[in-house]
């Protein structure tokens, strides 16, 4: 079976396309602005323990579940099962799974389409189109499922082709491309006057706001978000990995690449809100916080690059572009769960698969859109918050529980003979079995308390 599937052809095409899902709009966007309101550079350690203690163990037991089974999570998790009931909760978890990693590409693809009009404005503005660019930044329906319709075409095309012509092929050409775009952006930033208070706010450590419980709550479904975590992705992306692979290094690599982004990001966002206000645009709230979010990326950003004349223009097609990848290689991750469960339960060509799958999400994207201040903000919560967690906890207890030790020994040295005499064998599966459920839990009961 693992022969007709597809396969990552190399070890850095690999982390190219699971860095790919990790990196997204959560670091770029999402975790400077959560830094800068929560306590800079305490938020940062926050995170950082949080990345390596329960993300990262979490990012492998998707990696180990899915390169065991070489399938999809409905069928790994079943395959796992030693009773019926295991293989009926495990059955009923993958299917989850995949319904969250398609509503969570509807909404995403939203906000990417966003992205993407913004870009393309900016260079309508360069080419002096008023009328087109205040089309384009209008956030009228049309303008936004025009945007949903592209970003999704996109994603469509890559997924279509499979494995390595898509998946893998379009993450090696893209990611460097957005690390390259990114170092850009923040050494341009960083010689903007202004941009040294930003860089204080960042990374003055205020502890007393960093161990605030809540924040802690808002950190977890961060990294869990932001490495991609209990949809299934990685585990697919896992089910592709051939059995030379060192699974421990190769997830370190990804949880590494994922971190450092976002952090980079932190020296481009926050530096650029503080040219930003040296420039005479508002970046506070009423109540004295920083603005983050939608008026942050679609107003502050904007009114920053416009105060910057020709070169302000320019800075804003990278930016925007930026994002546009970052989101691209993101929703392929996305949108190969559900095709791949498809392909692999119901026989269906995956071009068909891609095809009819992309398309529902749009139809999703697009009833979101219509019910806006309803669906938007219930979708993110229900997905992010809850279901995210939730289903990264059934694959720790699979991996801690149902699969046997010395099945978890074997899969682990296919790749590294000798992981026995490693830390990583010493902690990671006790680790994985006790201390990533209980914490997991304990933060989930504390979110539904609070
Ligand atoms: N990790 C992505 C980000 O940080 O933007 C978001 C994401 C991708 C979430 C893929 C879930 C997923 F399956």
């Amino acid at each position: 079976m693992a022969s007709a599937r597809g396969q990552f052809s190399s070890r850095f095409g690999f982390v190219m396309a699971a860095a790919g899902s990790a990196v997204g709009l959560g670091n770029i966007w999402g975790f400077p602005t959560q830094a800068a309101s929560n306590g800079g550079a305490a938020f940062l350690i926050v995170y950082l323990i949080l990345a390596f203690t329960l993300a990262y163990p979490a990012l492998m037991a998707e990696l180990i579940i899915g390169r065991h089974a070489h399938a999809n999570a409905v069928t790994a998790l079943r395959g796992l099962s030693h009773t019926p009931a295991q293989r009926r909760f495990g059955g009923a978890a993958g299917t989850i799974g995949f319904v969250v990693a398609s509503l969570i590409l509807s909404f995403y693809a939203i906000v990417a389409g966003w992205m993407m009009a913004f870009c393309v404005s900016s260079i309508t503005a360069l080419l002096g189109s008023a009328a087109a660019t205040s089309w384009l930044t209008s956030f009228g329906f049309m303008r936004n499922e025009l945007g949903v319709l592209a970003f999704m075409g996109l994603t469509i095309m890559i997924v279509a082709r499979g494995v390595q012509n898509g998946i893998e092929k379009w993450s090696e050409r893209l990611m460097p491309m957005l690390l390259f775009t990114l170092v850009v952006l923040v050494a341009y930033v960083l010689s903007l006057e202004g941009a040294m208070e930003g860089l204080k706010v960042y990374l003055l450590p205020d502890f007393q706001r960093a161990l605030n419980p809540d924040l802690i709550i808002a950190a977890l479904g961060s990294a869990f978000f932001s490495l991609s975590l209990g949809v299934g992705t990685m585990l697919i992306y896992g089910s592709y990995l051939d059995d030379k692979q060192n699974l421990p290094l190769i997830g370190g690599l990804v949880t590494g690449v994922d971190i450092s982004i976002a952090v980079l990001a932190g020296f481009l966002v926050l530096p650029a809100m503080y040219v930003a206000l040296h420039n005479g645009v508002e970046i506070y709230t009423a109540a004295g916080d920083l603005l983050s979010e939608d008026t942050l990326i679609f107003t502050v950003l904007p009114e920053l690059f416009a105060s910057m004349g020709l070169a302000g223009t320019l800075v804003s097609v990278l930016f925007f572009f930026l994002m546009s990848i970052a989101a691209l290689t993101s929703s392929i991750s996305m949108l190969e769960v559900p095709v791949a469960y498809a392909v692999e339960e119901h026989d269906v060509g995956r071009q068909s698969a891609t095809y009819a799958i992309g398309g529902i999400i749009a139809v999703f994207s697009t009833i979101i859109l219509l019910n806006f201040d309803t669906l938007f903000g219930l979708v993110i919560t229900v997905t992010t918050r809850y279901s995210q967690p939730l289903i990264g906890f059934v694959f720790c207890i699979y991996v801690g529980w149902i699969l046997h030790r010395d099945q978890l020994l074997q899969e682990l040295r296919k790749g590294n003979p000798d992981i026995e005499r490693g830390l990583f064998w010493k902690i990671w599966p006790w680790w994985v079995r006790l201390v990533c459920p209980a914490i997991i839990l304990a933060i989930f009961a504390r979110s539904l308390l609070a």
